[in-house]
């Protein structure tokens, strides 16, 4: 497969969708990124990468990073995490507070706020240093040491972090946060504010594709575990669009309020695209329309 052909002609054909749709600003430190920007890369299981536009710039992975967290959690403890947060796409917003009290505090789905607030929680519990694991995986799978936390973006939505912290109060009251929610919150807030480039986000999550395997031969997760999270980034992994989206693209994928969205198609590649302009659910308009373009010049959606 000529890989860089088919790159060059999924870029040109979204290319005037490049700069529409909106650059988040509810955390202010990411409203300053470039509209115009646009990269993609796709990482294939023999170690090689390919990509066009900015795909060696580093962005703000926010949510992308809440598969790598639950890859962590669920590689140290694949059962107890399941008791604290469910599986089921929530319809509506990632950041809604309305079904916590309904679902006495136990959230929807990993990729939510709130069930990424949970995992990280027992990120903690398990790691101690939940972020600095995250950062010691994601340098040591791509092999590249300047990966690293965007400090003012992690201030930044500390700052304007009170939706996140209504949410990581309202759970602990019904016992299902374990650490304090300063503590969460802190290594929440520092993991969505990892940089990394669509070449990391891509290489760093080959082990979805690989049912588990690290690029190294090792064992992250058993196969069961795989197909979890990528059954659960079908379902899940684009916010309330995630029937839209498993419509148009067809292939499990996690999204970010900075303009990423990474796609796995299971023995083949991952996929890393980026184009801060999002639309109102959350998702990257140009990204989403590079990936619906990819699945649909390639046939290779899942299905
Ligand atoms: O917590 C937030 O709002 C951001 N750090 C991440 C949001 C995002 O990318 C979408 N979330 N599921």
């Amino acid at each position: 497969m000529d890989y860089q052909t088919l790159l060059d002609n999924v870029a040109a054909e979204v290319a005037p969708l490049i700069g529409t749709g909106n650059v988040a600003d509810y955390i202010p430190a990411l409203a300053g990124v470039d509209p115009m920007s646009f990269g993609m890369a796709i990482a294939d299981l023999d170690g090689g990468v390919h990509g066009v536009g900015q795909w060696r710039q580093a962005f703000s992975v926010q949510s992308i990073s809440k598969v790598f967290s639950l890859a962590m959690t669920l590689s140290r403890d694949g059962q107890t995490l399941w008791k604290s947060v469910g599986r089921e796409p929530s319809g509506n917003p990632f950041n809604s507070l309305v079904q916590l009290e309904a679902e006495n505090g136990v959230p929807r789905n990993p990729f939510i706020n709130a069930g990424a607030i949970v995992v990280t929680d027992h990120l903690v519990e398990l790691a101690g240093d939940a972020s600095g694991a995250l950062l010691d995986f994601l340098r040591s799978e791509t092999e590249e040491d300047t990966i690293g936390f965007d400090a003012d973006v992690a201030a930044s939505e500390a700052a304007h972090g009170d939706r996140n912290a209504s949410l990581a109060h309202f759970m602990r009251s019904y016992g299902n946060l374990r650490n304090p929610v300063p503590t969460v919150l802190e290594h929440y807030f520092r993991q969505c504010s990892l940089s990394m480039s669509c070449e990391e986000v891509a290489l760093a999550a080959t082990f979805l594709a690989r049912h588990g395997v690290l690029r190294d031969g090792r064992r992250l997760l058993t196969r069961s575990e795989a197909k979890q999270i990528n059954a659960v980034m079908l379902t899940c992994g684009t916010y309330d669009a995630a029937g839209d989206f498993a419509y148009r693209v067809g292939l499990p994928a996690k999204s970010g309020v900075g303009g990423g969205i990474l796609a796995v198609i299971p023995q083949r590649c991952t996929i890393c695209v980026w184009s801060p302009g999002l639309d109102v659910q959350g998702n990257s308009v140009a990204g989403a329309a590079a990936l619906d373009v990819f699945t649909t010049m390639t046939g290779w959606s899942i299905f």
